[in-house]
């Protein structure tokens, strides 16, 4: 079958889902879900994901030019969804979704206590592209819950990362397969 050219990333799926925290420059929490997620460079460490233009996280990233990239697992699944409802900007969805507020090791950004582990990122720069825009972050500390690693990699059916198909619909990978 042929996919309108608008949709083609239901084929570019699963996509890894992130929440990303932020503070606005009154120091107010938010996060949010995000899947347009990619690593875009190991040295210097960047990652990038694309906002659409008003999202209240592209707004406080731009105020105070740190954010956290938050990995949760299916656990959170419900409360993830919640931190997509639209909420007044300064209402912390990270509340508002009974999910806790950690303090990060660098960023001011508090990370999310419920997440199998953590990016801290300082904004690196942006760039528009199409009906998104691109935020490219330089990652300041690494963090993994020793429970979800396995001889250096994540144990992927054990953390049950929340995969994104599109809309409401996630998918969890069960197993892992080494080739050699
Ligand atoms: C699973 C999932 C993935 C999402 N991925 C993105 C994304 O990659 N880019 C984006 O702009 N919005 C994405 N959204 C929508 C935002 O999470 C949503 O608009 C949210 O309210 C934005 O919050 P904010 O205004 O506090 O930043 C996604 C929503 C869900 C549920």
């Amino acid at each position: 079958m042929r996919l309108e050219k608008e949709k083609f990333y239901r084929i570019l799926a699963p996509r890894t889902t992130v929440l990303i925290s932020t503070v606005d420059k009154d120091g107010n929490a938010n996060a949010a879900p995000f899947s347009f997620v990619m690593p875009v460079s190991s040295n210097p460490p960047l990652v990038a994901f694309a906002s659409a233009p008003r999202r209240d996280t592209l707004a406080n990233i731009r105020e105070t030019k740190e954010f956290v990239l938050n990995v949760p697992s299916e656990d959170v699944l419900e409360r993830l969804w919640i931190c997509s409802e639209k909420f007044p900007k300064g209402i912390s969805e990270i509340e508002q979704a009974s999910l806790t507020e950690m303090k990060s090791s660098i960023v001011s950004v508090p990370r999310i206590e419920e997440s199998i582990g953590w990016l801290e990122c300082v904004f690196e720069f942006e760039k528009e592209a199409g009906d998104h825009v691109i935020v490219v972050g330089r990652i300041k500390d690494v963090e993994v819950k020793d429970i979800f690693m396995k001889d250096g990699n994540l144990d992927i059916p054990k953390a049950r990362p929340v995969l994104h198909v599109t809309g409401e619909t996630f998918s969890f990978a069960e197993r892992m397969r080494i080739i050699k």
